[in-house]
């Protein structure tokens, strides 16, 4: 493996900082396609899922490329080990150094049944046997064949997890919604604000009601009050020996889901291996199973797994996730841009930025590397976004016209699941889906904005200045298979960028304090008096909500 203290340390890092400083910086994409009618051939690129055929069309064209970039870019992941670091995360080598652990979810949806182990055991038959019991589950609950304490079908799923244990779960229910069984009322509980739980039950009726308590660690504060108070909820009509039918675990922590009263037999295991934000092909997953079946279920993880052969094989110049990590590098360390724009054209897709945000956001937003030291450089961008075409609408006003670099992803499917009036609706997405980008990229001279007849006073408002980079992700239709391959190419993009920033993307260290300090205020919050040993502002809010509150 690559050792180095920084990236910055690596002989490409000055090259590239060369090359932007005499080549990038003065890049004009307007130019770029004027000089290079290849250029749109040259940068994009075709990836095939294997498991069913369908292609995604990655466009990088709108990006700050000429054709010494990527090269170099090539050139550093290497220098970064980035080869040597991929083939240890595949196998099963324990690259999360901070917990001593492996980086194991593409074992996960290793549906050709390569040989994979992590510590010299096989991890194959296990995640098999896991697999199984969901399909089984799934089939069960879907068929009504599993019935609840009145022996009614359940129909409403309540999911109960946070982070990971709700986003990705949420995500792809809420994606693959046109694949979901429509006869299934499907919630997600996370937030421990009382409204979120309360809502959920508000219209379910505990016969009918399965509970999916989600948690990697099964010690999460908020999980753990929200499914007591399901729990509860539960108990007030049923008895404890019906909470086998209604409630189940789908965890690592064995001890702790037969401490809250969860039969072993109904927990869905996985190993610590699996990371919370990279989870969602686990047991984590159940919801998905039993609202779009199993089958949907397999051909999600198959996609996922056909980005995972493309990400192990491909050279990394031609590799479609690699580039997109390491154009993410390019924009923040030598653009400086800060953020990175998610547009799905896709109104299913509407959490799908949310999920990249934990997914990016607490994978790469380290400043430490692997030595210990504080980068020299900026790392993780912060993610956003918003299902377009309402975004237009609303934020794109600065991606146009504002003072900011934003490099976006615009994503969208040729084939709508509702191709409403003749496929009309599809077509106006898709043609704001182009418009978008191509006025981001080629802008509006103010010669064009005079000849349109501009009085001179508004000739600089009405100007765009263009130049600001997209990347577009166009696929046939978003099935099961593009989701699971969309989700991998992300997670493999944000793998190329730590390996490059020489961090642990595997861990989450900075959600620590947070929760340890809300654990010691809320027991200031349980008893009289300010507590103590807070600094004075904080001090002052607690009283003061003390106050609002009726607390003493
Ligand atoms: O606090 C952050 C975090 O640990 C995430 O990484 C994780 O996805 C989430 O909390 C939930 O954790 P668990 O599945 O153990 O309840």
């Amino acid at each position: 493996m690559a050792d180095f203290a920084q990236a910055t340390d690596l002989p490409a890092w000055q090259e590239l900082i060369n090359h932007h400083n005499q080549v990038g910086r003065h890049l004009v994409l307007r130019e770029l396609f004027e000089k290079d009618p290849e250029r749109f051939q040259k940068f994009s690129k075709t990836f095939t899922n294997s498991a069913d055929g369908s292609e995604i069309l990655f466009d990088f064209s709108k990006n700050f490329l000429s054709d010494e970039t990527l090269p170099l870019l090539v050139k550093l992941a290497k220098e970064a080990g980035l080869e040597k670091k991929r083939d240890a995360m595949f196998a099963g080598e324990k690259i999360n150094f901070t917990e001593d652990r492996a980086v194991y979810h593409v074992a996960l949806r290793n549906t050709s049944n390569q040989p994979m182990a992590v510590d010299g055991k096989s991890v194959v038959e296990e995640t098999n046997s896991v697999l199984d019991h969901m399909k089984e589950f799934s089939e069960q609950i879907r068929s009504g064949e599993w019935k609840g304490y009145t022996g009614k079908k359940l129909t409403t799923i309540i999911n109960i997890g946070i982070g990971g244990s709700d986003l990705g779960p949420v995500m792809v229910t809420e994606a693959l919604k046109a694949y979901g069984d429509r006869d299934m009322t499907l919630h997600f509980v996370s937030n421990i604000d009382g409204t979120h739980v309360a809502e959920a039950l508000k219209n379910s009726d505990p016969e009918t009601t399965l509970f999916l308590i989600a948690s990697k660690t099964f010690t999460t504060a908020e999980t753990v009050t929200n499914a007591n108070t399901a729990k509860n909820w539960f108990l007030q009509k049923a008895k404890q020996e019906d909470i086998a039918k209604h409630f189940v675990a789908l965890s690592t922590n064995a001890d702790e889901v037969s401490k809250f009263g969860i039969d072993p037999k109904n927990m869905f295991g996985f190993e610590s291996w699996v990371g919370g934000r990279y989870s969602v092909w686990s047991a984590i997953g159940l919801s998905v199973a039993v609202f779009i079946g199993f089958d949907n279920f397999h051909q999600f993880l198959a996609g996922a797994h056909a980005m995972d052969q493309h990400f192990l094989k491909t050279p990394l110049e031609e590799n479609i996730p690699v580039i997109a990590g390491l154009l993410s590098v390019w924009y923040s360390d030598f653009f400086g841009a800060q953020t990175h724009l998610i547009a799905p054209f896709d109104q299913y897709m509407h959490r799908f930025p949310a999920y990249l945000q934990q997914l990016t956001m607490e994978s790469n937003g380290k400043a430490v590397t692997k030595s210990g030291d504080y980068v020299k450089y900026t790392t993780g961008a912060v993610f956003f976004g918003e299902p377009a075409t309402n975004a237009q609408h609303s934020f794109f006003q600065l991606l146009h016209q504002g003072t900011k670099l934003i490099p976006s992803d615009f994503i969208l499917a040729a084939e709508s699941q509702n191709p409403v009036e003749g496929g009309k609706h599809q077509r106006m997405l898709a043609s704001n889906f182009f418009a978008q980008m191509e006025a981001l990229a080629i802008g509006k001279t103010d010669e064009e904005v005079k000849a349109e007849g501009a009085p001179d006073s508004l000739v600089p408002h009405k100007v765009f200045m263009g130049n600001r980079p997209t990347t577009a992700i166009l696929a046939q239709k978003i099935t099961p298979g593009t989701l699971g391959a969309l989700i991998a190419y992300y997670e493999h993009m944000v793998f190329t960028e730590g390996a490059v920033w020489n961090i642990n993307s595997f861990d989450q260290w900075g959600v620590e304090l947070g929760k340890a300090l809300a654990k010691k205020i809320q027991s200031d919050l349980e008893t009289d008096g300010a507590g103590a040993g807070h600094d004075a502002s904080t001090s002052g809010l607690i009283a003061a909500f003390k106050s609002k509150a009726g607390l003493k």
